[in-house]
């Protein structure tokens, strides 16, 4: 989706503008542009494609402002093109604006505008906003300290959608102004300078002290000040946050791409999301979110909402949920959740998953659920993200920055984390079996180490890659949670390497699938459930006798039975396998992808951080 940076300080803007652009290149993006404020002069400059395409631009080099807005556009209305890209001005060329999100009543503001004289160059809903700030402007004839400011706060007023702007002004060249609703927005606090952004990784080199915007809140940024207001222009108090990612973790450190730098360190991650929540015979820590052993006897049912790998993540977990807490788990997606009027009241638990916080189904799914009732629980990776704000609780992942599109150590701390908090209701329940909760809590801490192992033997992985990279469609086959992976398996697979793929609960083969098996096609079995391992065999052998090649990812002693590839993974506890099972796959889908000569961390038409419909 769309990247916002901005900087007001002492320094050149245009190669901080630049670094930060380039550190959000892994939200995906189709083109893009800086403005810079120099001598009431406000210099304009966009292009499509890369980031880097901007050195191309004559003059890039010799902007001096030392105050400037730049983004990097995902479009939605108009094609990707220089005219539709941002920064867009009014048609006096007095304001400068970039904005993420979507501004639904765009065709209705550009009739008003357009009724009023002003004129249109781009496709795009953007373009309203410049000229409906400088309408506001000219109609103010008080030239006042705070003109700019009202002119900002009445144009957000008639914005319908979403929206995080940035915005300049030729006539207030210390000046730059910012809003937000429903689109995230940081201001980065540095010592006589400031940076905005719309994700931390663009700006954490240069500071670690951060403001979160909240919706409807106007910011006046001067280098050495910042003044924050409500839509109403009421002034309003504001934390500065200290956020303790380090900005090597935003770096490859040595790796070819950074999916297979956040594949690697996913034995330490699931150490740090485990952090001090699991000690050895004690219980479970969740003193954040601290909820009543009568609390939870009162719900009847638990909702897990999310989007993507992170849905994927919710399926891992309910049959443990389920399993020590005997209270029913759906888990659904937040798009279909939010639309289809869901059964939830005060005896409702809905637990929200996003690795970013700012999936904009999700958060629409979660003040849902608050209005009808129920508590909710936020699980997410980035500290003061969207979701985290909404929810009544916030447990984070502690996975660190993920920059690759493809979601991999968000997930299995998802999953860690999820596992937890279902040891935790266990516990605080009292109704499942202590040698059983032990057994997963041991396995929990063990984990890091079997994760490492898995790490440590791939090369098997890599040549089967090699072997089926060239194929049209790869089916993957598992029964409970062993299924659950196969869809994140097979979502990492379509993500990266563009090849069709599907996942199947191994037992609806023979109701459907099994007509797609012909000679030659490639199915990967995962089987890592003892209780049904024979029913698993069963369904592959019967891909095999119909000519598939096989790769089979497992914990157990399986007997040779022609399969092409077998994968060995540490045994664990049935209910947290899906934390292992997956590395291999993760690895499976990044190497065919390096084979096909892909860019495995962008890959085409998708985003880190789907912050719009
Ligand atoms: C996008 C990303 C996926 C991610 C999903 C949900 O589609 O490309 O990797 O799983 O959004 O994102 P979230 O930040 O809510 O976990």
């Amino acid at each position: 989706m769309c990247g916002i940076v901005g900087y007001i300080g002492t320094k050149k803007a245009c190669p901080i503008l630049i670094d930060g652009l380039m550190r959000l290149e892994y939200r995906g993006y189709d083109s893009a542009g800086i403005s810079t404020l120099e001598d009431n002069y406000i210099s304009n400059m966009k292009n499509v494609g890369r980031v880097k395409n901007l050195y191309d631009l004559d003059g890039i080099n010799n902007l001096n402002g030392t105050i400037g807005i730049a983004h990097t556009r995902w479009a939605t209305h108009g094609k990707p093109s220089k005219e539709n890209s941002h920064p867009h001005m009014d048609n006096s060329k007095m304001f400068s604006v970039v904005h993420n999100g979507i501004i639904e009543n765009y065709q209705e503001l550009k009739l008003f505008l357009e009724k009023a004289g002003y004129s249109f160059l781009s496709q795009t809903d953007t373009e309203t906003i410049p000229n409906l700030i400088h309408y506001y402007y000219s109609k103010d004839t008080n030239n006042d300290d705070k003109r700019f400011l009202r002119a900002v706060s009445s144009a957000c007023k008639d914005l319908n959608g979403s929206y995080a702007i940035e915005v300049i002004c030729k006539d207030y060249p210390d000046l730059m102004i910012v809003a937000r609703k429903d689109s995230p927005l940081v201001i980065g606090s540095g010592i006589n300078e400031n940076y905005i952004a719309s994700d931390i990784p663009a700006i954490l080199s240069y500071t670690k002290n951060f403001y979160l915007l909240d919706d409807n809140e106007i910011v006046e940024l001067y280098k050495n000040k910042i003044n924050f207001y409500d839509i109403n222009l009421s002034k309003i108090d504001k934390d500065l946050k200290s956020i303790d990612w380090d900005a090597a973790l935003s770096e490859k450190n040595g790796y070819e791409d950074y999916m297979l730098k956040e594949i690697f360190e996913q034995a330490h991650t699931v150490r740090e999301t485990i952090g001090s929540r699991l000690v050895a015979n004690t219980p479970v820590n969740f003193d954040d979110i601290n909820l009543s052993k009568d609390y939870l006897e009162s719900i009847n049912q638990i909702y897990l909402v999310a989007c993507g790998t992170a849905m994927h993540a919710g399926l891992a977990v309910k049959p443990l949920i389920e399993k020590l807490c005997k209270i029913p788990v759906t888990v659904d997606i937040a798009s279909e959740f939010r639309y289809r009027n869901p059964l939830i009241d005060n005896k409702t638990l809905c637990i929200y998953i996003s690795q970013s916080g700012e999936t904009a189904d999700t958060l629409a799914a979660l003040k849902l659920a608050k209005t009808c009732g129920a508590k909710t629980i936020a699980i997410s990776n980035v500290i003061g993200s969207s979701i985290t704000r909404e929810a009544d609780f916030t447990v984070y992942t502690h996975a660190g920055p993920e920059i690759a599109v493809a979601s991999t150590k968000a997930y299995t701390s998802q999953v860690t984390i999820l596992s937890l908090l279902a040891l935790y209701f266990g516990e605080v329940l009292g109704i499942s079996s202590k040698d059983e909760i032990e057994d997963i809590k041991n396995e929990l801490l063990l984990l890091p180490e079997k994760i490492q192992t898995v790490l440590e033997n791939i090369e098997d992985i890599k040549e089967f890659a090699k072997k089926v990279y060239t194929e049209k469609d790869i089916f993957f086959l598992g029964r409970g949670v062993d299924y659950t992976v196969s869809l994140e398996a097979s979502l990492k697979l379509k993500e990266i390497s563009y090849i069709h793929s599907e996942a199947y609960a191994a037992g609806e083969l023979k109701h459907g699938p099994i007509a797609l098996i012909e000679n030659g096609i490639t199915v990967v079995g995962i089987i890592t459930d003892h209780n049904l391992v024979s029913k698993s065999v069963s369904n592959i052998q019967e891909v095999i006798t119909r000519g598939a090649k096989t790769l089979i990812i497992t914990n157990q002693d399986l007997e040779n039975k022609n399969y092409d590839m077998v994968i060995n993974i540490p045994k664990t506890n049935p209910f947290i396998s899906p934390i292992l099972s997956v590395i291999p796959l993760q690895l499976f889908a990044y190497y065919i992808s390096k084979e096909k000569g892909l860019d495995v961390d962008k890959p085409r038409n998708l985003a880190k951080s789907v912050t719009v419909e």
